[in-house]
């Protein structure tokens, strides 16, 4: 990334943390335990790497201002699928963005509740802020409700649980992958490009681009679980293994991993150059995505 687009996403990055804060119900509103376990979820904390890639998108036609409210949305789902991720009964992780996990700093019930009402708010924020134009609201509610889903990544969450201590399966490990990570991360790409002064809503390019962006920040994740430290990351590492995940690792070893996460990229970067619009900011954060150490 050159000095010019290491700056614009920061640029995108503070403006996503600045609107979360707007739009997300303040502490001291009744519950107040409820509200501040809700920003402690969500404020002060992670990459925003589905927010900006709604924004970049966007940005291609102008509209990443129009796009912020989207981008505080998809935050939204991904910081409750990461609440309930870390619970007792699913990866029972303490640690998250450099701080206790949000049922260790409160309760177990609050961090329910508390992504209980993320997912909800997303919803509310997409119909509130684009009732002016019923079609991209429509859209964009769907994009994400599908995404996020028991065919999208609750299903995968359930199949990531279900597994664990099972044999390998590289059937098995796609599935995961793509539902409990790479649908979402498409539907990021698929809300911004819906953002588009012109009809590019059926390219199927977008959607693979997506789709192949998705599973390589997955083959990513894992292959930082293994070769990261928990500072770095801001979330314990070796917990794959621990809890014997059916995860990138298990299946392909560290090599065949890495191979796969750069096979993925590649893909990715294929698909963006057959869209027909500016994607040069696009794909330099594809790079970064695949270079990253947390
Ligand atoms: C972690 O996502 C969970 C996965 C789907 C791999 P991120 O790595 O985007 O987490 P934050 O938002 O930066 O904390
Ligand atoms: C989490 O995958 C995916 C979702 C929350 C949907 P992981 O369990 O690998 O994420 P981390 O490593 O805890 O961030
Ligand atoms: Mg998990
Ligand atoms: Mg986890
Ligand atoms: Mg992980």
């Amino acid at each position: 990334m050159n000095t010019y687009q290491k700056d614009l996403i920061q640029q995108l990055k503070e403006s996503i943390e600045q609107m979360i804060d707007e739009l997300l119900p303040k502490k001291n509103i009744r519950p107040e335990e409820l509200h501040s376990a809700i920003r402690y979820g969500i404020c002060n904390g992670g990459k925003r790497v589905r927010g900006i890639l709604v924004l970049l998108c966007a940005n291609i036609f102008s509209e990443s201002k129009k796009a912020l409210p989207a981008a505080v949305a998809i935050e939204s789902i991904h910081a409750y699928s990461l609440i309930h991720d870390d619970l007792p009964a699913i990866d029972d992780s303490s640690l998250r963005r450099n701080k206790p996990s949000c049922h260790t700093e409160y309760d177990e019930a609050t961090a329910i509740l508390a992504g209980d009402s993320l997912l909800t708010e997303a919803f509310k924020i997409l119909a509130e802020h684009y009732q002016d134009n019923p079609f991209l609201a429509t859209r964009l509610i769907q994009i994400l409700s599908s995404a996020s889903s028991s065919v999208g990544m609750i299903g995968g969450q359930m199949e990531d649980i279900k597994n664990e201590g099972e044999s390998v399966s590289e059937e098995t490990l796609a599935f995961i992958h793509k539902n409990k990570t790479a649908q979402l991360i498409a539907a990021a790409v698929k809300m911004g490009f819906s953002f588009a002064n012109k009809d590019m809503h059926d390219d199927q390019a977008i959607s693979n681009f997506g789709y192949n962006l998705g599973m390589a920040f997955q083959y990513t994740d894992d292959l930082l679980d293994v070769q990261s430290d928990s500072a770095t990351l801001g979330k314990p590492t070796g917990s794959d293994d621990a809890s014997d995940k059916l995860s990138s690792i298990k299946v392909y070893g560290v090599d065949g991993a890495q191979k796969k996460a750069r096979r993925f990229t590649e893909q990715a970067k294929e698909n963006l150059k057959s869209i027909e619009v500016d994607t040069n900011n696009l794909m330099a954060y594809v790079d970064f995505l695949a270079n990253r150490i947390s």
